[in-house]
């Protein structure tokens, strides 16, 4: 029974390994719309780089487990819905007050420690205070600007 039970497990396993290999790995990665108008600098561009544009643009970097399954079903669906809340590729697309609302959200979520979300900071390591600070700080005056 509990060998059943076991390869039944298995085989789920295998079998889903043929399923949910989506990609979010546009050839051109544009950002440069969004770079131009908010103008991150430098230190900031590598933060957002690093801990946001996995899952809020059209290019991720993809974790060597993110290739198994049911990982990989779990991180498609962050982002897919990452893109959908905010998506930095797309940032031509939206009008001002679309934009000033995103930044304001930026600060919010960044300020209350909500992104990254937790368990990407688990794998990829914690933002700290100072870079917190960095992407409050940036947000804020680049939301002044619509
Ligand atoms: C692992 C994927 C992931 C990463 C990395 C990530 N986010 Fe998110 N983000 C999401 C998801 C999923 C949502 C929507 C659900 C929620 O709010 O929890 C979201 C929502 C948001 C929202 C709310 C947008 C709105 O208007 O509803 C903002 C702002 C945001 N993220 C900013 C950031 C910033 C800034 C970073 C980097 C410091 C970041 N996120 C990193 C997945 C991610």
């Amino acid at each position: 029974m509990v060998k059943k039970i076991f390869l039944g497990i298995v085989i789920v396993l295998v079998v889903m390994q043929f399923f949910g290999g989506r990609k979010n790995e546009a050839v051109t990665h544009e950002v440069s719309a969004f770079i131009n108008e908010t103008k991150p600098n430098q230190e900031i561009q590598a933060i957002l780089t690093s801990q946001c544009f996995d899952c809020h643009s059209n290019k991720t970097t993809y974790p060597w487990y993110a290739k198994i399954a049911p990982v990989s079903f779990w991180i498609n669906h962050h982002v897919e819905e990452g893109k959908e809340h905010l998506n930095f590729s797309a940032w031509d697309t939206y009008d001002a007050k679309k934009k000033k609302h995103k930044l304001h959200e930026v600060e919010e979520e960044v300020e209350e420690g909500k992104m990254p979300l937790n368990s990407y900071e688990n794998m990829h390591g914690e933002l700290s205070k100072s870079e917190r600070e960095l992407l409050v700080a940036w947000a804020k005056e680049a939301m002044s600007k619509y």
